[in-house]
Order: C-alpha cells, then structure tokens, then sequence
C-alpha cells in the first residue's frame, strides 16, 4: 500500500475511507502458526470483533483459522463467511442464558465466565460440552480499559472459585471440554503472561476430560517506528515447550488455541481522511480533517497512537500540527505531531487502522460511517459501500 495507491484509492472511492491490505494479515497468521509450529495441535481463532467485514472473515477462513466471537451477530457473520460452527468459539460476558442457548444451537463451542450462567446452563443441557473462562487475576494489558484479567476485572470466573465450579460440574454432570482466559491487550511483557499460563495448567489439571486450552490473546504490535511489540516467536519457544509438557503429564495431547484480533490485523489497515481546514490558534495549528471520533475512537477512547502522514506533501517541510475531527467534542487524534506541511485538501494517512478501528466506528452527529476497501491479490476492492442518509433514518418511525 504505497503512497501512490493509496491517493489513488482516495480518489477512486472518496473520502474518509478504510484500506485493509490482505497479504498483511496472512502474513501474522503465518507468523503466529510458525511461532508455536512444534505444539502438535493448535488452532487460532480470530477474533472477530476487531474488524468484522465479511470479506474479511472469509480471508481467515481461507488461511484455515477458527473464529473468536462475543456475540450471536458475530456467530452469524461467522457462519455467513463459511465457518463450520465447530470452528467457532463464542466467549459472551454478561449476555442473557437466552443468547447463549440461541448460539448453542448453532453448534458452536461456548466459553462461560459467570458462575449462574454455568449452573443454569449446566442443569438444562448437561450433554453440551463447555469452556470456562477463569480469571487468574493477573495485571496484563496495556491501559485499564484492555486488562481485563485483574481482581476488579467483570471477565471470566475467579480462579479461587474453582471449588464451587466443579460442584457445579458435578451436581450437573456437565462436561467442561476447554479452559480459557484473556488477560488484556498490548501485553508486553512475556513473564507475566506466562505466570497467568501456569494458573490455567493448574486450572485444566482439575478437570479430567478437556481437549484444549485456551490463552486468549493480548499480543502487542508496534505503533510508533521502533515500538516494541509483544515478541511472539519468544513466546512461542517457551510456552509451546511448556505446554508439551504439560499434555505428557496430562496424558492427552490438548490442542492450543489463541484468539489474537490486534495482533492479525492492526497493521493490515490505513484510514485516510481529507483535511478540511487549517486553523492557527494563538498556540496551536490544528488540521481538522473529514472525519472525527465517529470513526476512529481509539486515541480518545484508549489514549492509543496512530502514526499520521500527510499523503499529498511527502516531501514538504515537517512542522508541527493537532489532528482534530469535526465531532461536536474534543476529538483530537494526535497533538503537537511532526508532519509534512499540510494544506486544505490533503489527504492525511493513519496507520495501525485495521483494528477496533471500523468495528467501533458509529453514526454520532448524524455522521456516515466511511466506506472499506480490501486489497486482495493485487486488486481494490469495495468491501462496504460509504453510507447514505437512507442508513440513517432506515429505522426511525415517525410517528407524529
Ligand atoms: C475474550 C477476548 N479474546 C480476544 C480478544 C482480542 O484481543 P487482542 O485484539 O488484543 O488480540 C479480546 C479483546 O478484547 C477479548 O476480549
């Protein structure tokens, strides 16, 4: 995605627009498959609610991934982009039984974090297999909003309730297939994801009967030029060794599975927008460009950093500038960035846009969610047209 295409794409599809380049994310398959290549069975689930384009989902599905979903909707777009259900993981918090004998009936495997949901469920299917999110209570991830494994985290189920979950798997005569857990994201450091892994072993011993174990995901992928990122192939040596041995005294082999999104597509993905207008302040040169926290909440929702170049001056001399939306509130991408002079018109690149980028993009300000575009073997492609004012009151009723 150099930037002649990219221009080209703005022009093409117009403005402001997502652009996922496919070879990107076969590429971090390939590298994460590689990573843990000496553990028998393993089995990578995407998950979905990174970036849920059904084009997209039937890439993974090509490159023979599972899927990772925490919703019916996403089950169904699973099952849509041709997933066979028992290539699907469904890891809910706080749904209703209701949604979750919906899913079971699809066939998919469900992941329960909530001790009532396990007993309910438990007495009224004890013939369908589960997983069990545990909560080791260990403080991985990148900002309070991403770890999610911690004491006062709502996810999985305390790891000092085991006791009461094999009384419940007991009195229900309930099968638990799977033990989960997701600590958080932008994990960095390997050591304390890898003390989390031995709770789990300690976890799974407990349960006779399992076929896998899963450890979430949370890898880290670089941001900034020279960032440090989570170093997977580290990990990849010392937990695939760790997790042979622990199928030896288990006495099974256990498939391995992950549910990386961040890690498989971030860097897949560039958001360009137009910049609408210069304004020099009395401290500060804001570019305000087509587009706001409507489409892109991550820096005012995460305080995350996306790398910003203007496309369209490449080689104009770097000053200093605020990235702003048009969003009726302060939605600032970037202070004070270094960028090639940049003049009304420009088009500005954001990188690391593959990620909760479009996933979490609303109408806000009666805004239209931007248009996707795939770049698949050499071709562009519209993956979602740019919406309408026909989207927008679609399912209004006017009553009076
Ligand atoms: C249960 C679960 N699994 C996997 C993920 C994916 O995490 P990441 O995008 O950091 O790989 C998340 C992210 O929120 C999650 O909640």
């Amino acid at each position: 995605m150099d930037r002649n295409s990219l221009l080209q794409l703005a022009e093409t599809y117009g403005s402001p627009l997502y652009v996922y380049d496919t070879d990107v994310i076969s590429s971090q398959y390939k590298k994460i498959t590689k990573a843990f290549s000496k553990v028998k069975n393993v089995k990578i689930n995407y998950a979905a609610k990174a970036l849920s384009n059904l084009n997209i989902l039937k890439v993974f599905n090509k490159l023979n991934s599972g899927l990772d979903t925490v919703s019916i909707q996403e089950v169904k777009l699973g099952l849509l982009a041709g997933f066979e259900p028992k290539d699907i993981i469904y890891t809910p918090n706080g749904v209703s039984l209701q949604e979750i004998e919906d899913v079971a009936k699809l066939g998919v495997q469900i992941n329960i974090d909530n001790l009532s949901i396990l007993e309910l469920f438990g007495q009224k299917h004890p013939n369908i297999p589960v997983c069990i999110r545990i909560n080791p209570h260990v403080m991985a991830g990148g900002n309070s909003k991403i770890s999610v494994g911690h004491i006062d985290s709502k996810f999985g189920i305390s790891i000092h309730q085991v006791p009461h979950i094999k009384r419940v798997v007991e009195n229900t005569n309930m099968h638990i297939n799977g033990i989960h857990m997701h600590t958080g994201s932008d994990i960095l450091d390997i050591d304390t994801f890898l003390r989390a892994t031995e709770i789990l072993f300690d976890t799974a011993k407990q349960f006779k009967n399992i076929d896998f174990i899963d450890f979430g995901s949370g890898f880290k992928v670089p941001y900034k030029t020279d960032d440090i990122s989570t170093n997977i192939e580290e990990l990849g040596k010392k937990l695939s060794k760790r997790f042979n041995e622990f199928c030896k005294e288990y006495g099974k082999d256990l498939t391995l599975m992950f549910e990386p999104g961040k890690f498989l597509v971030s860097q897949s993905g560039r958001f360009l927008a137009k910049v609408n207008v210069i304004k020099q302040t009395t401290s500060t040169v804001f570019a305000g460009i087509d587009s706001g926290l409507n489409h892109l909440i991550r820096p005012m929702f995460y305080n995350s950093y996306h790398q910003i170049k203007n496309l369209s001056n490449p080689k104009g001399r770097e000053r200093y500038y605020s990235i702003v939306g048009y969003i009726c509130e302060t939605d600032t991408f970037g202070s004070n960035r270094r960028i090639n002079e940049i003049s009304e018109g420009d088009i500005l690149c954001f990188h690391n846009a593959g990620a909760y980028c479009f996933s979490m993009a609303s109408n806000y300000n009666s805004r239209y969610r931007p248009a996707e575009v795939m770049m698949h073997e050499g071709k562009d492609y519209l993956i979602r047209k740019r919406e309408t004012f026909e989207d927008i009151i679609r399912h209004q009723e006017l009553v009076i």
